[in-house]
């Protein structure tokens, strides 16, 4: 459920209507609800503890929308973070979630990267290989520190998603194979400055079904029992994220966070751990919407073609992952078109729906495409000289740019001529 509807006529975020953001900050433009945010974790949290989990970690993924404000609101909301960098680490940390709900995933984290982490005290680091474990442990004892940490382990499942976003079979480069483990978990042990916290999962985004989850879990289930075995102490699991969200409504519904934390319950019964897991995408996908002006309407040999002033520069979802977005007319005419839309820019990947049945939109009409609060924005890029697109936050009638439209001239004082050129 989410909060942009329509209201006499014409959609809204909330109390807002979506034509008063694009005329004044104009467009395109990210819209996001604080009141979808906020619902989008309560509805996760209540479908772990609802579910008898307990009082799991919520490590919000950063990396779906790390804008300030959005994590301000999640901050507040008690949210942990899961990050992948040091930018995601001091973003979190500067937007009041504190390091102690902070856990460090990804497969490239740098001595400086290290660092940081080590200095604001993270509750755990995710590693991926034994290189990095030497690296953390050397790096801890110069600081003397010790740093808590998982293994991530690849459990060779296919996640049923996307090839792009797929992270756990055993060719993909995320994690320590699985039948390695036990080995890698003795060489941790060893390690002076590491204290062995857990294990660690994450097989992909967008999932759509649950059985994938099911069989990560259930392998990871079986390891825990084997670290113990081996006299491990492991009291953590962290399960990751990958929850999957509506985007086509033709499409059947991704299992609801109840069902998810019913079949983590089943799978987890019995692991006496603290369970920990980190959504992005199932917390901020519904919660913004990519607004956008239709610049004109061009007659194509088959279809009509659609221009809209927002392009694969803004929202690169589709052109990378052929990915569905709901396009809806912010002021609807009630009555549908089929029509292919396109953004300005000289790539015919620029493409964000062929051959759409849709809203029925004219030259100077508004759409929102829906679902573009996670992997947004925060992949958006300058390509074709396009300035990065600004977003607003919607709370109730009140709303705020909280990352502006750069002018122009910044992109080109961004650039220096080098003297020799001269
Ligand atoms: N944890 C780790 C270690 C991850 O790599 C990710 C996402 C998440 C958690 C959060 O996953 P989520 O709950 O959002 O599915 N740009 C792509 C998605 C990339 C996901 C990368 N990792 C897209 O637009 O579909």
């Amino acid at each position: 459920m989410d909060h942009f509807c329509l209201k006499n006529g014409e959609l809204h975020a909330e109390d807002v209507a979506l034509a008063t953001i694009a005329e004044a900050v104009g467009t395109p433009v990210y819209v996001y609800s604080r009141a979808t945010l906020e619902r989008h974790l309560q509805v996760f949290r209540e479908g772990l503890v609802g579910a008898g989990l307990g009082d799991p970690l919520i490590a919000y993924s950063v990396k779906a929308n790390p804008n300030g404000a959005l994590l301000a609101v999640l901050a507040k909301q008690g949210a942990g973070a899961d990050v992948v960098s040091a930018g995601e680490l001091l973003r979190a940390v500067a937007a009041g979630i504190p390091a102690e709900k902070i856990v460090f995933s990804g497969v490239g984290k740098t001595a400086a990267e290290m660092r940081i982490a080590l200095e604001h005290g993270i509750y755990q680091f995710n590693l991926e290989s034994e290189p990095e474990a030497e690296m953390l442990s050397a790096i801890a004892s110069e600081m003397g520190k010790v740093a808590n940490v998982a293994y991530r382990i690849n459990p060779d499942v296919d996640a049923l998603t996307h090839a792009k976003i797929s992270t756990g079979k055993a060719e993909n480069k995320f994690g320590i194979p699985y039948e390695s483990s036990l080995v890698a978990y003795a060489a941790l042990a060893k390690m002076p400055a590491l204290r062995i916290q857990g294990v660690d999962v994450h097989i992909g985004s967008q999932l759509t079904t649950l059985a994938p989850f099911e069989a990560a879990f259930t392998r990871l289930g079986v390891l825990i029992g084997q670290l113990r075995d081996a006299g491990h102490t492991i009291e953590t699991a962290d399960l990751g994220g990958g929850l999957g969200v509506p985007y086509d409504p033709s499409e059947p519904l991704p299992p609801s966070p109840a069902e998810y934390g019913a079949m983590v319950q089943r799978v987890t019964a019995g692991w006496n751990v603290r369970l920990l897991f980190e959504p992005g995408r199932v917390i901020a996908g519904n919660a913004g919407v990519l607004l956008s002006q239709v610049i004109r309407v061009k007659q194509g040999a088959t279809t009509p073609f659609v221009i809209v002033d927002a392009a694969m520069n803004d929202l690169v979802r589709p052109a990378m992952y052929e990915a569905w977005h709901d396009i809806r007319a912010v002021r609807p005419r009630n009555s549908q078109i089929e029509a292919s839309v396109v953004g300005p820019i000289c790539e015919t990947g620029d493409t964000f729906a062929t051959g759409r049945t849709m809203d029925a939109v004219e030259a100077g009409d508004l759409i929102a495409f829906a679902t573009a609060g996670a992997y947004g924005a925060n992949m958006a890029t300058t390509y074709n000289s396009r300035p990065l697109v600004p977003e607003v936050l919607v709370s109730g009638d009140k709303w705020a740019v909280v990352r502006a439209r750069p002018p122009i001239e910044a992109l080109i004082a961004g650039d220096s001529i080098p003297d020799w050129l001269e």
